[in-house]
């Protein structure tokens, strides 16, 4: 296991410095929504630290929407319906609590997002709704068809620019959160012009996204390469539920292209699924045929792909209609129409992809880690609301309601520490040197073989294997000494899939996003989280009592 504290070394002195109340790291959704909480209630400083430009974070690629019961009265719906059907979908590992919570609260966030600006699409005058798998109920609230996250992005992207408390940092990647007596003191960061730079906050909120480009195939930005994950880590908080990692069905599979999503929605709207002889095979696998849970629909593909010997399934959306097409899937159409592809006239190739990592940082139901000065919120953090399985759009009401959850507290804990003015003392020496690797041809083998072995279906034997590769990879990163974000994104991508096949390894059965071919079956034996920290390994439920 690729076990070193800090990736690079560095002297605090020497090294160009700033300090901030609270450093948020990562600029989606629920980073985004934590900042504009700490603005609006205090005169704290805040840091926004952006991996790339502003625009670019994963929830502008959400496309379905945000799950809200905003009028119960007119779709027959109502908060506890909504929390029955996300308890059903974490398959006995959601936490109730949490999800009254969200989903409460959620309502409030999604509201107020509207006062802020988010136009959502209405029909008739009032918001239309849409269903997605698993709810009972039509409750999706979308924008502009099928550009729901680039809407929210944006109400809160303008929030943030018009508060002069916040400070954004674009471009910048945080190599390591920095720990002083067991509490996180800071970040260190690197930027293409200034090179290694610390920040030093009295708190840190972790909102940096998932590990979905761990996986060959999948529907996440550039950014998703887990890196939040690995500095928690290797900073010492406990990390819970990796290995459930959601599939989407529907990924866009044409050689050269971005593995766009294909929203459920389309499915929901009257999309099929057909194989490459033009057979329509999802009744044959599930009652519920192409709007079966999504963990079902994508091993079916997985299955016809392998009984067709095709890469890709089709998904035919000629049965909607132009004109239903233009108003609910404008970026679908935009993005197929660049590859020569008309889905009004034609099915479009698509095959399954990582799409949401429900493992990550473990926080209680205010976003704090196990780690004093550290919380998270968003993909990255585990509260629980997804159990085994994410219910869709539930992500988007997460990342809102946490965020502001997250910046709560940390306000408050904050109140009384002392402001630091002049860095600590901090050498770090690693020992280590560069050394010339093919960091990308590394990376492409990584994406590979989680794809192959730690997938969609996994087996033992399989996940043995991965572990065994994984391990001998690592220990050629273990003691170089990267000067740049590719090596460091590829030692924290090798850290972060080492965790998730150990902890496939130990999960013994099937449930929710997990599914093992040895052991089909769910198992109460398995019902709960297995936690993973740097200082206790793989801790089994009950071991650490
Ligand atoms: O299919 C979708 O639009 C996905 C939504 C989600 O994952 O929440």
């Amino acid at each position: 296991m690729l076990n070193r504290r800090y990736l690079c070394s560095f002297d605090s002195r020497r090294i160009l410095h700033r300090f901030t109340d609270v450093a948020v790291i990562g600029a989606g959704a629920a980073g985004l929504r934590a900042a504009c909480e700490i603005a609006a209630r205090d005169s704290a400083a805040v840091t926004v630290i952006a991996k790339g430009p502003l625009q670019d974070a994963n929830t502008s690629r959400a496309q379905g929407g945000v799950a809200a019961v905003l009028m119960p009265e007119r779709t027959g719906d109502s908060t506890e319906l909504h929390i029955q059907d996300t308890l059903a979908s974490g398959c006995g590992l959601a936490d109730k609590p949490i999800a009254e919570i969200t989903i409460r609260e959620g309502v409030d966030r999604v509201r107020e997002l509207i006062d802020w600006g988010a136009e959502f699409d209405r029909k008739d005058g009032a918001i239309h709704f849409t269903q997605e798998g698993g709810h009972r109920k039509p409750r999706i609230a979308h924008a502009r068809g099928d550009a729901t996250g680039r809407e929210v992005l944006n109400v809160l992207a303008r929030r943030v620019a018009a508060q002069p408390s916040i400070q954004v940092c674009e471009g910048a990647y945080v190599l390591d959160l920095i720990t002083e007596n067991g509490r996180c003191t800071g970040l260190l960061t690197w930027r293409n012009h200034a090179g290694l730079v610390a920040i030093w906050a009295r708190a840190v909120i972790l909102a940096s996204g998932g590990y979905g480009r761990l996986y060959r195939e999948n529907t996440n930005g550039p950014h998703s390469t887990g890196d939040g994950a690995a500095v928690a880590y290797r900073a010492g908080a406990e990390l819970k539920d990796l290995e459930f990692v959601q599939f989407h069905p529907t990924a866009l599979y044409i050689a050269g292209a971005e593995r766009f999503l294909i929203t459920e929605a389309a499915r929901g709207e009257g999309g099929v699924l057909k194989d490459a002889a033009g057979v329509r095979f999802m009744p044959s696998y599930h009652p519920m045929a192409e709007l079966a849970p999504r963990d079902v629909v994508a091993r079916a593909i997985l299955d016809r792909m392998n009984k067709t010997s095709q890469p890709m399934v089709f998904l035919d959306l000629t049965g909607i209609g132009r004109e239903k097409l233009a108003t609910s899937f404008p970026g679908i159409l935009a993005i197929c129409r660049r590859f020569d592809i008309d889905p009004v006239r034609e099915p479009i190739p698509v095959r399954p992809g990582a799409h949401y990592t429900i493992g990550g940082v473990a926080v209680d139901s205010w976003g704090r880690s196990t780690l004093p000065g550290l919380y998270a919120c968003g993909e990255v953090a585990v509260t629980g609301l997804h159990g085994a399985n994410r219910l869709g759009s539930n992500s988007l009401l997460e990342a809102l309601v946490f965020g502001r959850r997250a910046a709560l507290r940390a306000i408050e804990d904050i109140a009384d520490a002392p402001e630091a003015s002049r860095p600590p003392a901090l050498r770090v020496a690693t020992g280590f040197k560069h050394r010339d690797l093919d960091v990308l041809d590394m990376r492409r083998s990584l994406e590979s073989l989680m794809a192959r072995e730690v997938g969609i279906i996994r087996t033992g034997r399989q996940l043995a294997d991965a572990r065994r590769l994984l391990a001998r990879w690592s220990d050629c990163v273990a003691e170089v000494e990267f000067g740049d974000p590719q090596g460091w994104e590829l030692q924290n991508m090798l850290l972060v899939a080492q965790l998730i096949a150990e902890s496939a390894l130990w999960r013994r059965e099937s449930r929710g996003a997990h599914y093992r071919n040895d052991f089909p079956s769910q198992d109460p034996a398995f019902a709960a989280s297995l936690r993973l920290s740097r200082a206790d390994g793989l801790s089994p439920p009950g071991a650490s009592a």
